[in-house]
């Protein structure tokens, strides 16, 4: 496990599979994510088939939060795309429990998925990719010190409109553990 402060780390399991899929077949959290079509158990089962064969820092983590009765998955984070020379990574995130959105859960998981990058894994640079109609993910990044690098234009069609996906990293000199 991976401690925060209110949250925490874990590896994700095959009974995760039907909660992922219930996530991923919400179309407000899907609307963040490059998913458009319906998914369904067998194909997340054979995601999560072809996940486990990957470099175990690539895999992805569910997210938890502690309530009076335990631990509750809420998401999952996770750095993937690794170039060993160039040190550098790329994140994703999701909070599919919309209950738990605009808590500070979302800035908090990626402040630790920051320094498990940094301060475990010895990367370098860490990038984020977000659409432009995102605002509550790009503010989510800008906290936690993401700087915004670029824009590509008109990237991401969805719902009949292009928007810009916009590029956001940061560099491990710039970055503090405190956030
Ligand atoms: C994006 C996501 C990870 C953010 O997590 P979260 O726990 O909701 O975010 P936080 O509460 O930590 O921070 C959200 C911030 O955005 C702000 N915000 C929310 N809606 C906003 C809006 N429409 N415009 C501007 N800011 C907004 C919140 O007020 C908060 O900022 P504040 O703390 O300064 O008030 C989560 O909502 C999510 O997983 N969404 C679905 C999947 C997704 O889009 N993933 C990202 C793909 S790049």
């Amino acid at each position: 496990m991976i401690y925060g402060d209110r949250i925490r780390f874990r590896a994700p399991e095959k009974e995760d599979i039907a909660m992922f899929v219930d996530w991923l077949n919400d179309p407000e959290v899907r609307a963040g994510l490059s998913l458009f079509l319906p998914m369904s158990v067998a194909k997340e089962e054979h995601w999560f088939e072809n996940m486990l064969k990957r470099p175990q820092e690539e895999q992805p983590m569910t997210i938890e939060v502690q309530d009076e009765v335990g631990w509750n998955p809420i998401g999952n984070v996770g750095l993937f795309g690794f170039n060993d020379i160039s040190r550098s990574a790329e994140a994703g995130i999701m909070i599919g429990e919309k209950a738990y959105w605009d808590q500070g859960y979302g800035t908090e998981a990626m402040k630790l998925l920051l320094k498990h990058g940094f301060e475990t894994l010895n990367l370098n640079r860490i990038s984020i990719q977000v659409f432009a109609n995102n605002p509550r993910a790009i503010r989510c990044y800008e906290k936690v010190g993401f700087v915004h690098e670029g824009r590509s234009r008109q990237a991401i069609f969805t719902d009949g409109v292009y928007y810009d996906v916009l590029w956001m990293s940061v560099i491990r000199e710039e970055w503090t553990s405190e956030g």
